[in-house]
């Protein structure tokens, strides 16, 4: 369904997030005929180009990042025609009047911080003093949303200035990912398994982000962030709020976004016994994470695992292990929720048992896999293995698969439509913030130093250790 005509302004326009996903994702939403044919996406930045040189350098973007199949010459000629440049200084006044007058009256304006957040209030401030923004524009900021509550909150009053809260959209990716939509559609589009969500039924519940890249290249951020800022405070607590949610009375933004919030502020605080952090070892042939930072003392996390407990009715007694990691053995992004053993075994010990599983796998190959319990086919008896009831949605969509992968452009679409569903509001990032600071502050003080762990493995031994001592494992990263 196409959305309503747009000028959309992205600041930062020929920065590296703009050309991996924010122009390569407008262009296939321009091709799949959802972006009208009189919208228009204007770049801005500090840098000196014309509109020729912008459109040369998103034509080569588009070339570089969008699947081989969709670059079609024609097609990407006519997206051009919708490009326009403008230089402007962010912390000065030039160029903003010139944005000003590029401006269409009657449309709807939506404005894309993808800039240091320390730009953010200085952006603002000038679409409002400069009359480009009225009270109807959007506006989309991305992560790091602050490093710590007080930053978090000082970036939200800077945007309240000027902004109202339901102009303001906090892009965190991993809501934009089909699968994690289809979380919120499994869970409250049937009726099988909501009834066994709780402590009652499940024995445990893990959500993994495995990456096998290391941080080389923006090695110098990260060592300012480590795994609890870069993915923990954002992506892993917004698929645990998922996961662990109330229903939402209706899937509207407020709904959704008042039982994410009682979920982080019913997470308990961390033992530090509960939270094991790693760094990557070198290989023969690649460095290792302190390498890669620069800072041979370097404390800061590329692997990090932790329990977490939620103080609620439905959630006591039930540990959610979270766990993401830079080099680990696989690319996969999986969250499994373990169910108890059946209280009795009809069919004596000797027989099996399996828990049931609920797999829910992110990247790559998205889909679910329920595993459930059979009798081992043939003569031998009564003995019990289990079998996968699997659905990949790759097989189950087809050709329209592709068209399935980007968060990014599904989340821009989102903010033309005016739907802030899938974005977190401000108190949310503060209440994640509030739970994050004091775990970070504590091995901080400790002076706690990761374990190393081999590049290309699980991680640190002592994240299986976590489990085991409680008589669980951690599944398979593959
Ligand atoms: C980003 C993090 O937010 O998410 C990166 O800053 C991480 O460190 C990335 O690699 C992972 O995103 P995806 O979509 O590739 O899982």
């Amino acid at each position: 369904i196409p959305v309503d005509d747009f000028d959309l302004v992205i600041f930062g326009g020929t920065g590296d997030l703009a050309r991996r996903k924010i122009l390569p994702g407008l262009y296939r939403r321009f091709c799949a005929g959802q972006m009208p044919p009189t919208a228009r996406i204007i770049g801005a930045a500090r840098s000196e180009h014309d509109t020729e040189e912008f459109r040369r350098i998103v034509r080569a973007a588009i070339l570089e990042f969008s699947s081989k199949h969709s670059c079609d010459e024609a097609l990407i000629g006519d997206f051009l025609k919708r490009l326009d440049y403008v230089q402007v200084d962010a912390r000065g006044e030039d160029g903003w009047d010139a944005l000003k007058g590029m401006m269409r009256d009657d449309v709807i304006k939506a404005y894309y911080f993808s800039v240091a957040p320390s730009l953010f209030g200085d952006i603002a401030e000038r679409l409002m003093s400069h009359g480009i923004a009225d009270d109807k524009a959007r506006i989309v900021v991305e992560k790091p949303f602050g490093r710590d509550l007080k930053t978090a909150k000082a970036l939200n009053r800077d945007l309240a200035k000027h902004f109202d809260e339901t102009q303001i959209y906090r892009i965190d990716h991993y809501l934009g990912k089909e699968t994690v939509q289809n979380l919120m559609a499994v869970r409250f589009g049937n009726i099988l398994f909501e009834p066994l969500w709780n402590s009652q039924y499940v024995d445990h519940i893990q959500i993994t982000v495995a990456e096998t890249v290391g941080v080389g290249g923006r090695g110098e951020y990260y060592d300012r962030s480590g795994a609890m800022r870069d993915m923990v405070q954002n992506h892993l607590m917004q698929l645990l709020c998922l996961i662990a949610m109330e229903p939402p009375s209706r899937f509207e933004p407020d709904s959704v976004r008042d039982e994410k919030l009682k979920v982080i502020r019913a997470l308990e605080p961390i033992d530090h016994h509960h939270i094991v952090r790693g760094q990557y070892d070198a290989t023969d042939d690649e460095p290792s994470y302190r390498e890669d930072a620069g800072d041979p003392r370097s404390r800061t996390e590329s692997f990090i695992a932790l329990r977490c407990m939620i103080s609620n009715w439905r959630w006591a007694g039930t540990p959610f292990f979270l766990r993401t990691g830079k080099k680990l053995k696989a690319r996969n992004s999986e969250i499994a929720v373990v169910f108890k053993d059946a209280p009795h075994s009809i069919f004596g010990e000797e027989a099996g048992r399996h828990a049931n599983l609920l797999s829910i796998r992110l990247q790559p190959n998205e889909g679910m896999t329920l595993k459930v319990t059979i009798k081992e086919p043939g003569p031998g008896g009564m003995r019990l293995i289990d079998v996968p009831l699997d659905m990949s949605f790759a097989e189950a969509l087809g050709e329209d698969a592709e068209e399935i992968t980007d968060a990014y452009e599904r989340l821009i679409m989102d903010v033309i439509r005016g739907n802030q569903t899938l974005f977190m509001r401000g108190d949310e990032v503060e209440a994640a913030w509030a739970w994050t600071d004091p775990l970070i502050e504590s091995w901080e003080a400790r002076g706690d130093v990761p374990k190393p762990y081999e590049a290309y493995s699980s991680g640190p031994e002592e994240a299986a250790i976590m489990l085991h001592r409680e008589g669980r494992r951690w599944r398979e990263i593959k």
